[in-house]
């Protein structure tokens, strides 16, 4: 069901986008001059894109939380291996035969590349699927064939060039960004050009996780001490859970483009949304637990890796909730009457009623992590679109020639300015006027009760189908490898 929804939505969004307010000049400038694929963004909920299989054109979302390729539909132009395959997924797992077609995405083709083909349902809709990007520990069926035959998409492509470099990248747009017009790039082997100094950032290296649990291997890193600092400045303590055989026990956090939402600790989602003005801690059909807080808080946050500081830009510490943010600005805190009816039973709280409310996006962990945890946090979309961020495989591939067989590392560079940042937001969330599709509503006063009280339900309507639909889009996906799978 989780990927289900937003792929329902996909369709939409294009339609959504004439209300965003776009530079089309610089989008098209961006995208000439990239390499590699260009990504689509839905609502800064999910990233996709277009590629093509045995002919056939498909659009898949983009996960570095997982290794495998899978479409729903019928891929005619195919050779069937013979196998089946199951792939876990947190919410819904996947299960069909193991085919190979060429693949051809961006600038890149690979012959027969091995991919699961499921029968499109509700849940897997026909013409849509994922591309998993993670270390092939984690996939589901490449052990079923030799390898490299059903080796995962980013494997097939370092070994058809073995000198060059065994890393892929990726760039997140930020929808509503005033000044940051790209939506998204994923390049293999090679770097977009504007960004070159990321080779220069420190190498994070990738922490390996024991053989008899390699299933579980993420590409994580270490966090440095002192390494989340919150909006008053000081830092955020938090302790690592991971047991680390000698080293020191600084948190493990995990890149995963598949959460729209990054997942920390619950105290440290407290220790950065906690003490604003009319934050209220609740829960959210779909969501899951959450803090909320008005919109108009600027919440200022920097993260800590290899001695860099990399600042978050307010626009992705809070967002609006998917489709309200479209039809009717943020969640309406102002005419909710008997929310309790809505399942909304959060919203009737007094203390932020009058006032449009966003979500705050570092959330308390949503799923259980097991009795030994191998990570502390897992940083996605909306930590990942503050970074342009390269992934080495190094020698998670094997038979790469030899002076390439380094450790696995992660280079992040920052693209956040904090001064910029914050004009960004005062443009859009604090403007009185024209802050684009945000607003609408949110300043309109109240009316005679009972228009009021027909608006509310259509705000609660609309708020209802946006919720459901959001939690759609909410990566909840969560890729393979859930606890306790085995
Ligand atoms: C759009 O972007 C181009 C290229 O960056 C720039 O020259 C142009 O002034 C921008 N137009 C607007 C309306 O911002
Ligand atoms: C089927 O795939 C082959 C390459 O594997 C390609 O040459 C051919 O054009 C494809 N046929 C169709 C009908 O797409
Ligand atoms: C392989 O990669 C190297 C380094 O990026 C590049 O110079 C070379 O052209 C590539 N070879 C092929 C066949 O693509
Ligand atoms: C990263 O790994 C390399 C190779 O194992 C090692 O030499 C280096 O000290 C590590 N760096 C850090 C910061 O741990
Ligand atoms: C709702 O507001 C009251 C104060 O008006 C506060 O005591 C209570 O904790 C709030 N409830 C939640 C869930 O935040
Ligand atoms: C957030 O950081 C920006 C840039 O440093 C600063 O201008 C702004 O005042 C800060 N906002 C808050 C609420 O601390």
């Amino acid at each position: 069901m989780l990927v289900l929804l937003p792929l329902v939505l996909l369709p939409l969004a294009s339609a959504f986008s004439i209300h965003i307010a776009t530079n089309l000049t610089a989008r098209k400038l961006l995208h000439q001059r990239s390499p590699g694929l260009a990504l689509h963004n839905f609502q800064d909920i999910n990233y996709h894109a277009n590629i093509d299989l045995g002919g056939q054109s498909f659009t898949v979302l983009i996960d570095t939380g997982s290794a495998d390729l899978w479409v729903a539909g019928n891929v005619a132009n195919s050779t069937d291996t013979g196998q089946r395959a199951q792939g876990r997924y947190a919410q819904k797992n996947v299960e069909g035969p193991v085919k190979t077609a060429d693949l051809h995405f961006g600038d890149y083709r690979v012959p027969d590349q091995a991919f699961l083909q499921v029968q499109p349902d509700d849940s897997h809709l026909e013409n849509f699927g994922t591309l998993g990007l993670g270390p092939s520990s984690g996939s589901s069926f490449h052990n079923l064939l030799t390898p490299p035959a059903a080796d995962p998409v980013l494997y097939r492509l370092f070994h058809q060039n073995i000198t060059a470099p065994n890393y892929f990248t990726i760039l997140l747009g930020r929808e509503k960004d005033p000044t940051d017009r790209f939506t998204g790039t994923l390049t293999v082997g090679e770097i977009i050009g504007q960004y070159r100094s990321i080779l220069a950032q420190p190498r994070l290296n990738i922490t390996k996780l024991p053989d008899d649990v390699d299933g579980d291997q993420h590409l994580q890193v270490l966090l440095d001490e002192e390494g989340i600092i919150g909006p008053d400045g000081e830092p955020i303590p938090l302790l690592s859970e991971v047991r680390h055989s000698g080293s020191p026990a600084r948190p493990t956090v995990v890149f995963d483009s598949g959460f729209s939402l990054p997942q920390v600790p619950r105290s440290v989602a407290d220790a950065i949304y906690g003490k604003f003005a009319g934050a209220q801690y609740v829960s959210i059909n779909g969501i899951g637990s959450v803090w909320i807080l008005p919109c108009r808080h600027e919440v200022n946050v920097s993260f800590r890796f290899g001695g860099r500081v990399y600042p978050i830009h307010p626009l992705d510490m809070t967002m609006c909730v998917g489709l309200l943010v479209v039809l009717v600005g943020c969640l309406l805190m102002v005419s909710y009457r008997q929310p309790e009816d809505l399942g909304l039973g959060m919203l009737s709280n007094n203390t932020i009623r009058g006032e449009r409310a966003c979500i705050g996006t570092f959330q308390p962990f949503t799923f259980e992590r097991g009795s030994q945890p191998s990570f502390d946090m897992v940083l996605g979309m909306a930590f990942m679109r503050n970074v342009y961020t390269l992934f080495d495989y190094g020698d998670f591939v094997p038979d790469s020639v030899e002076d390439l067989r380094e450790e696995p590392y992660v280079q992040l560079l920052s693209l956040t300015d904090p001064v910029e940042a914050h004009t960004d937001f005062v443009t859009v969330r604090l403007a009185t006027r024209d802050d684009g599709d945000e607003d609408e509503d949110g300043d309109a006063p109240p009316a005679s009760a009972s228009s009021s009280r027909v608006h509310s339900a259509i705000v609660a309507a609309v708020a209802v189908v946006g919720v459901l639909i959001v939690l759609a889009g909410f990566f909840v996906y969560r890729a393979r490898r859930g606890r306790g799978v085995r």
